[in-house]
């Protein structure tokens, strides 16, 4: 590797760790009371995803989560960032709470914890309760304050163990890909769903920011966007005009309203769409936070496009720039920019990565190995790029790969591999890649405590 990795620049206490979601790697969809979530339904909706793949039986982290954890010591991780699946829980969204779904996550804590890796714990990561959908889902005022008692109920059971909470994952997939593109659950195309989803998305985040504090006050808590950089793809004023509109739909959306700054004005102008706002959501919205997360994959080039939907932008493909296996454009120093954005824009007092990695087609060779020379390479930029926002100023607290093992890449099924293991579908043995070694490397080189902390 080329890039030196800064280590010094790091505190002592960072944490080093994975990150997965439940939709994405439990199975067992239809075991000990879990009612179908939004995923179900899409997912078993033919056309929606690739090859018809479905979270049906995934890694089967359900039954297997204790040699998952095991995965976890094998790295050498400290923190393990795991999402709560509603539908487990709570299974109609309504408030009646299924035992037997709470003690999987209760196991799931204790087993952390007994493996020397910190739990960190988001609770929405797109699995709405099917019922809830019924009921209208996002677009609709009730589903945020259902979060707040789901977030409740989830912090009354975890929180005398868990320091490290999120509210939502990346509230931007939800909105504009699940309703405004279609390409997501609940794959509806209607701007004004996908604005009121919004703003109930990060209503529902306030709302359960408080109903975590109240449950468990010494919680460290934050909030989970996946955030790009944003370059015009020519010097047009027409290509900086669709940059500015495509940062305010992808960033500062989503950035503004829990920094009190509210929603952007000329974003609200570009959707035309009235906000249901009530006296009091402001301040609801703008929860003080323990600190910020950002999941980063790829940088956005894009140029004008007036017929196009809001925000009118549409990307534009760079030639002879490298590209994952998912075709995203490879920039590390994007990492860097909008780590030190969060910093000096919002003024961020502690951040985390909480997701980043690259998916390639794996195989296993013959001997048992992995090797996966471009995510290793991809990993080690890109961590090589958050030592660097570290030493320029920014609060960066830890940083967590994604994805611990290959998962259900949402609409892209199976085919698209993200994992530091391996995962064989068929049989559900996991083999450790070479960047899961080269991982591990990294994390003994910095020897720390690693533990998240809480705030
Ligand atoms: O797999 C997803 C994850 O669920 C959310 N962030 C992006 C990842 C890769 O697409």
């Amino acid at each position: 590797m080329t890039d030196r990795i800064d280590f010094a620049a790091l505190p002592d206490d960072f944490a080093w760790g994975v990150a997965t979601s439940a939709y994405q790697i439990e199975g067992a969809v239809a075991v000990d009371g879990r009612a179908p979530s939004i995923w179900d339904t899409f997912s078993h909706t033919p056309g929606r995803t690739d090859n018809g793949d479905t979270g049906d039986r995934a890694c089967e982290h359900y039954h297997r989560w204790r040699e998952d954890i095991g995965l976890m010591r094998q790295l050498g991780v400290g923190a393990y960032r795991f999402s709560v699946a509603w539908p487990r829980v709570v299974p109609e969204g309504d408030g009646r709470v299924n035992a037997a779904g709470q003690s999987f996550y209760d196991r799931l804590v204790d087993g952390l914890l007994e493996a020397g890796v910190a739990p960190s714990v988001t609770l929405y990561h797109w699995d709405l309760p099917q019922a809830l959908q019924d009921r209208g889902g996002w677009p609709v005022r009730e589903t945020a304050e259902r979060l707040a008692q789901y977030a409740s109920v989830v912090a009354g059971k975890l929180g005398d163990r868990v320091r490290h909470w999120a509210t939502l994952n990346e509230p931007l997939c939800s909105a504009w890909i699940g309703h405004l593109e279609g390409r997501m659950a609940p794959g509806l195309t209607d701007l004004t769903a996908a604005v009121h989803a919004s703003y109930h998305l990060l209503l529902g985040h306030g709302l359960a920011v408080q109903a975590i504090r109240a449950q468990a006050p010494d919680a460290g808590i934050g909030i989970i966007n996946n955030l790009s950089t944003v370059e015009p793809a020519t010097g047009s004023e027409a290509d900086a005009d669709a940059a500015r509109r495509m940062d305010g739909h992808t960033n500062r959306w989503w950035l503004d309203p829990v920094h009190g700054r509210g929603f952007p004005s000329d974003m609200r102008e570009v959707y035309g769409v009235e906000l249901p706002e009530r006296a009091g959501d402001a301040g609801v919205l703008a929860q003080p936070l323990d600190w910020l997360g950002l999941n980063y994959y790829f940088p956005a080039v894009v140029a004008a496009d007036p017929s196009g939907p809001p925000p009118f932008a549409r990307p534009v493909r760079r030639l002879h720039v490298p590209r994952t296996g998912m075709d995203w454009e490879i920039d590390a120093n994007g990492i860097e920019t909008l780590l030190l954005r969060l910093t000096r824009e919002y003024g961020a007092r502690r951040l985390y990565v909480t997701e980043n990695g690259s998916a390639y087609p794996d195989v296993v060779r013959p001997e048992g190995t992995v090797a996966d020379p471009e995510r290793t390479a991809y990993l080690h930029q890109h961590i090589a790029a958050c030592a660097r926002a570290a030493r320029r100023g920014a609060p960066l607290a830890g940083y967590f790969a994604w994805s611990l093992m290959d998962n259900f890449e949402w609409a892209y099924g199976y085919d698209k591999r993200f994992g530091l293991f391996h995962v064989d579908y068929a049989t559900q043995t996991r083999t450790l890649k070479d960047s899961g070694r080269h991982y591990a490397e990294l994390i003994r080189g910095h020897p720390r405590r690693s533990t998240p902390r809480a705030a």
